[in-house]
C-alpha cells in the first residue's frame, strides 16, 4: 500500500519505518525543512534504539519517503495517520491545534478514495470534528472515510512495541475504512479490537490512566512501607504475582514523567469534568505522584540535614531509561527543588544532557557517573540506565565528601551498600 503519516515525532516516525520495512511505500510530512533534509539522510531527531538503522535502511530502499509536500503524496496514499502532537494546555486540556490544521491540508489534497486515520492521542469527540474538516476540505470528487487508530508503543522500546503490540485497536464506523486498516495491520500478529471512534479514543486515554495509577498506586505503597519499615519491592511483588494484578508498572520510584502519562491523566480529569464527572482517582493519581517527586527532595533533608551549598550528584536526567526525552522528567522538578535550598548540583546522563542543559540551569553536567559522584556530599539516582548498575562503588565512595545515596529506581541491594560505607536509602525499603 501506498501511505503515509503527518508528523514525525515518536508515534509518526517509528509507525511509518515499521510499516515501510514490512513493503509499504510510506510518505513522511513535515513542516521543518532542517528536520526534513535530516531525516532524508537518516538523522533522526531523537535517540531511540535501533531506529536510526532502521530509518536508512528503508530510505535506501525508497520505501521511507520524508516531504514538506502534501501533493502527491495525500493524493497517491491509500491510507493517511495524523501523527502530529498534542500538548497539554493551561488548562489540562490536549491542544488540538495542530491536528485540527493538519486535517484541513489533508482534506484539500485527497484524490480517489482514501481513509485517514488519526493516531495522535485526542479526547472524546474531537474525531467527529476532524471527519468534518476532512468533509468539508476534500474535493468535491474525492471520497474519505475515518478512523482512529491509537498507539500504545513506549519510548525506549519503540519498535519492538510497533512490530509486536498487546492489541491493536481500530476504531471507525466504516466497514471499507475497517477491511483497509486490517489489511495494513496483517503483518503484526495481535488481536485486534475493532470498534467505533470514541471507543477507541477512550481506550487509549484509559489505558495510560491506568498505568499511571498503578504506578502512584506503587508510590503509596512505598512510602505506607517506608512508614511501618515493611519492604515494598516484596510488598509489590506479593501483590503482582496475583495474574489479576500483574507484575508490570508497578515500580515504585521518583514518580511517572514523560510526553503521555502527565497530559493524558490531565487530559481525562479535563474531558471528565466536561462531562460532569469530577474524576477524583485521577486527581489523586496526579497528587501522589508529585509527592514522589518532593519526596526524594524530602529525603536529601533527611539525609544532609541544611542542604544550602551541599553538593549533589544526579546519575540520570531522562524520565526514563533508553532516550534521551526530559519531557516532564521527575528531574527537572526534583533539581529545580533541591536548587531552591541552595544545593549545588553536577549530573550525568548517557542520552539526555544536550537536551537537559536547555531546560535546567546551573548544573555541572559531567561526563561519566563517577565524575558527577567526585566531592558530593549525596548522589541521586533518578534514571534507571544499564550502566549505572554494575558502578564501581568502593572507588565512588572514595571520591565522595560523605558516601550518601539515594536510589530513586532502586538499582541497588541496600545491605551489600551500606556493606560499602554507603548510607543509603531506597524507595520503600
Ligand atoms: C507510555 C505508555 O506506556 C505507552 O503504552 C503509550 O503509547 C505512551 O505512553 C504514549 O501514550 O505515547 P512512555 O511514556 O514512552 O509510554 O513510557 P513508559 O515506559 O510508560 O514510562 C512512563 C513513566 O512511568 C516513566 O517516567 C517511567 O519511569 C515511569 N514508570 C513506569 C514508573 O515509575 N514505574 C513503572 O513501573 C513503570
Amino acid at each position: 500500500m501506498t501511505i503515509t503519516f503527518v508528523g514525525h515525532g515518536y508515534v509518526g516516525l517509528v509507525t511509518a519505518a515499521v510499516f515501510a520495512d514490512f513493503g509499504n511505500t510510506v510518505y513522511v510530512i513535515g513542516h521543518t525543512k532542517e528536520k526534513i533534509e535530516n531525516l532524508k539522510r537518516g538523522v533522526i531527531p531523537m535517540y531511540e534504539p535501533g531506529l536510526e538503522e532502521l530509518v536508512k535502511k528503508n530510505v535506501k530502499s525508497k520505501r521511507l519517503i520524508f516531504t514538506l509536500d502534501y501533493n502527491p503524496s495525500i493524493s497517491q496514499s491509500d491510507i493517511v495517520f495524523i501523527a502530529v502532537g498534542t500538548p497539554t494546555t493551561k488548562t489540562g486540556d490536549a491542544d488540538l491545534s495542530m491536528v485540527l490544521d493538519v486535517a484541513k491540508k489533508i482534506g484539500q489534497n485527497l484524490e480517489g478514495y482514501t481513509v485517514v486515520a488519526t493516531k495522535s492521542t485526542v479526547p472524546a469527540g474531537t474525531n467527529k470534528k476532524i471527519k468534518r474538516i476532512l468533509e468539508e476540505s476534500r474535493p468535491q470528487d474525492a471520497e474519505v472515510d475515518y478512523a482512529s487508530i491509537p498507539e500504545f508503543l513506549r519510548e525506549g522500546s519503540a519498535i519492538s512495541d510497533t512490530t509486536n503490540p498487546d492489541r491493536i485497536v481500530i476504531g471507525t464506523e466504516s466497514k471499507k475504512a475497517q477491511e483497509l486498516l486490517v489489511k495494513l495491520h496483517e503483518p503484526i500478529n495481535a488481536p485486534l479490537v475493532l470498534t467505533n471512534f470514541e471507543t477507541a479514543e477512550l481506550i487509549k486515554y484509559a489505558a495510560n490512566a491506568f498505568l499511571a495509577l498503578k504506578i502512584s498506586y506503587a508510590n503509596a505503597i512505598a512510602k505506607l512501607s517506608e512508614l511501618i519499615g515493611a519492604d515494598a519491592l516484596k510488598v509489590l511483588e506479593g501483590i503482582g504475582m496475583d495474574k489479576r494484578i500483574g507484575n508490570m508498572f508497578l515500580s515504585p520510584g521518583p514518580g511517572y514523567g514523560g510526553s503521555c502519562f502527565p497530559k493524558d491523566v490531565k487530559a481525562l480529569i479535563s474531558i471528565a469534568k466536561d462531562n460532569d464527572y469530577p474524576f477524583s482517582l485521577l486527581e489523586e493519581v496526579e497528587n501522589i505522584n508529585n509527592q514522589s517527586r518532593r519526596d526524594i527532595v524530602r529525603k536529601a533533608r533527611k539525609m544532609l540535614g541544611d542542604i544550602r551549598d551541599k553538593k549533589i550528584g544526579i546519575l540520570g536526567l531522562a524520565f526514563k531509561a533508553n532516550t534521551d526525552d526530559m519531557r516532564d522528567a521527575p528531574a527537572i522538578d526534583i533539581i529545580n527543588l533541591l536548587q531552591n535550598d541552595g544545593a549545588k548540583i553536577s549530573a550525568y546522563d548517557p542520552k539526555s544532557m544536550d537536551v537537559a542543559a536547555t531546560v535546567l540551569k546551573n548544573v555541572d553536567y559531567k561526563k561519566n557517573a563517577y565524575e558527577a559522584a567526585e566531592g558530593a556530599d549525596l548522589i541521586i539516582v533518578l534514571t534507571e540506565w544499564n550502566e549505572f548498575k554494575e558502578l564501581d562503588f568502593s572507588s565512588i565512595k572514595n571520591s565522595m565528601r560523605t558516601p550518601k545515596i539515594i536510589d530513586g529506581r532502586n538499582l541497588y541491594d541496600p545491605s551489600e551498600m551500606s556493606d560499602l560505607g554507603f548510607t543509603y536509602q531506597g524507595i520503600g525499603r
